[in-house]
């Protein structure tokens, strides 16, 4: 075993058998066990209100890991040992008592040596009375480390967003809690950074001088499936734009920071968000498109259909808009974004648009005009998922006699070995929060800024009624979110072989 298997800790997750935690996190520290970063030291005591004994627990713990133990059943009985249950209302202040002592036995028995991590992996509005209690319950070890991970939304808006900072604030110091958005640990998102900062030739032209605008598309071909209680409260703003994608625009329009660390990386990540232009209510409008998914022809339900949605619902399922900088670097470029439910497929992917040649000397030969000469701009595309790469794509001459040209791509893919060996986002949001590297959570001025951005579009869009349904599933959104291109003169690099013609049939 390796040094890292050393992690020392007692894992509290609230939510035990929830939805995210059979789906993400037990798969994911089962990976961290076999790669040894997890060994003899850890224990975790799942909690919820419903009543289960440990070995039931266990067994709902092997069950979320199965379809990663073919071959290693040892393994995974094994690391079930680790795993405790603990039946516990978090809004009763009398169950904490058990919890401590519940805790403080598993540390000895583990040798966690007082290193605490709490995870909340519940409803959102517990978030605040989980933290309150800890504190009041003085459940804070004197020696050790005392950790917070929570999940997201971090709030509804930004008053919602502070108060709940607040309460943590109570019992945890900002260094202590780690704030999940897992769009941060996703590989290619992590390597804007390297594209960027350890290469001359893309940072050099990474800004207006060359770019002529950014198109980020987080796309889904799922609809609201069982979350359609959480989702219709939300909606894409929320549930997407306020956090994702806005982490995702800041690693892009960041400056360089001055050294690879969470403190400098967060550091610049605020600074370009604080640049970027606070929207009035007129210009919002303007420059924010909505959409709501219609049904499709497949039997597939509109989204005012749907199980637990309401059906008057004017929650949206479908973002764009146009973003804008107002610093040196960015003055005048856009960043585009979209993002939506029952879309073409489910991909997410950065599309970063250079500037043509001025001139086009190959325009018109010999005096003869020729349209199929017409130089394309070059666009790098980070490729994040379901494909992890990017590709350049560049001018070329057409082989033959005669002189046109033709785009080509230079394409890197990772490779399989590399994609099997690559962590998902929860397998390395644990670590990083054992091993105390903010870097990949997000901050709490990153998130305020976010919130104060978000809300001008939320309170507009609450008073005005949309005309909804506005799309069909399997496109990429309602026709608004192509003109809110065209009327600059630009167009959605990856476009859906069917959308336009869906488009023209159906809504306008
Ligand atoms: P679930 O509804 O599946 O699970 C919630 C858990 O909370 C259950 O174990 C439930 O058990 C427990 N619970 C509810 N009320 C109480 C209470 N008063 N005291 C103690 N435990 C309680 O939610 P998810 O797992 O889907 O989501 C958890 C968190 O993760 C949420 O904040 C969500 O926004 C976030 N999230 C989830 C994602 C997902 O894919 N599921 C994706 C991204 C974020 P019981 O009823 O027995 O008490
Ligand atoms: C979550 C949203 O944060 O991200 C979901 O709540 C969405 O609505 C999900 O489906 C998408 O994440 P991923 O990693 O599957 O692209």
């Amino acid at each position: 075993m390796n040094e890292l298997a050393e992690n020392r800790v007692v894992i509290t997750l609230f939510g035990g058998v929830g939805d995210l935690a059979r789906r993400k996190l037990y798969p994911s520290l089962f990976s961290l066990y076999k790669k040894g970063y997890l060994g003899e030291h850890f224990a975790l005591l799942g909690t919820s209100r419903h009543p289960l004994s440990d070995e039931e627990f266990q067994k709902i713990v092997r069950e979320s890991i199965s379809k990663e133990t073919e071959n290693q059943a040892g393994q995974a009985d094994k690391f079930s040992t680790h795993f405790f249950f603990q039946s516990h209302d978090v809004t009763d202040a009398e169950h904490y008592k058990v919890l401590y002592k519940r805790i403080a036995d598993l540390d000895e028995k583990f040798g966690a040596e007082g290193n605490r991590l709490f995870y909340m992996s519940v409803a959102p509005q517990f978030f605040g009375t989980i933290a309150r209690n800890l504190n009041n319950k003085h459940l804070k070890p004197s020696k050790g480390f005392n950790r917070l991970i929570i999940e997201k939304p971090f709030g509804n808006d930004f008053d919602s967003a502070k108060k709940l900072n607040d309460e943590l604030s109570e019992t945890f110091r900002d260094d202590q809690i780690f704030r999940i958005d897992h769009y941060l640990a996703k590989e290619m998102i992590l390597n804007i950074e390297a594209l960027r900062f350890g290469n001359p030739i893309i940072e050099s032209m990474w800004n207006n001088n060359y770019i002529d605008n950014i198109q980020v598309t987080l796309s889904e071909d799922l609809g609201v499936e069982e979350r359609a209680g959480y989702y219709d409260e939300s909606g894409a703003l929320r549930d997407m734009v306020q956090n994702h994608i806005m982490q995702i625009v800041a690693q892009l329009a960041m400056e360089e920071p001055v050294a690879f660390t969470d403190n400098d990386v967060m550091y610049e990540k605020v600074k370009a968000l604080r640049s970027l232009r606070r929207y009035s209510p007129s210009e919002a409008d303007a420059n924010f498109v909505r959409g709501q998914y219609d049904a499709d022809d497949k039997g597939g339900h509109q989204y005012r259909e749907e199980n637990g949605v309401d059906p008057h619902s004017n929650t949206e399922t479908f973002v764009a808009a146009k973003l804008m900088f107002d610093n040196y670097r960015w003055y005048g470029v856009p960043f585009y974004i979209r993002t939506g439910k029952k879309l073409a497929d489910k991909f997410t992917r950065i599309d970063v648009v250079f500037k043509k040649p001025v001139i086009d000397i190959f325009k018109n030969p010999h005096g003869q005009d020729n349209d199929s000469q017409n130089l394309r701009s070059n666009v790098l595309t980070i490729y994040v998922e379901p494909t992890s790469g990017f590709s350049l794509r560049l001018n070329a001459k057409n082989a033959g006699q005669g002189f046109t040209t033709i785009p080509v791509d230079l394409d890197y893919k990772q490779s399989d070995e590399a994609h099997d060996e690559t962590p998902g986002p929860y397998e390395r949001l644990f670590l990083d929060a054992l091993e105390n590297n903010h870097t990949n959570f997000a901050s709490w001025p990153l998130i305020a800024y976010s919130w104060k951005f978000i809300d001008v579009i939320r309170n507009l869009w609450d008073i005005e009624k949309p005309d909804f349904p506005n799309y069909r599933p399997g496109t990429m959104g309602p026709k608004a979110s192509d003109d809110l291109l065209a009327r600059d003169g630009r167009h959605w690099i990856y476009q859906a072989q069917n959308h336009q013609d869906e488009i023209n049939k159906n809504h306008h």
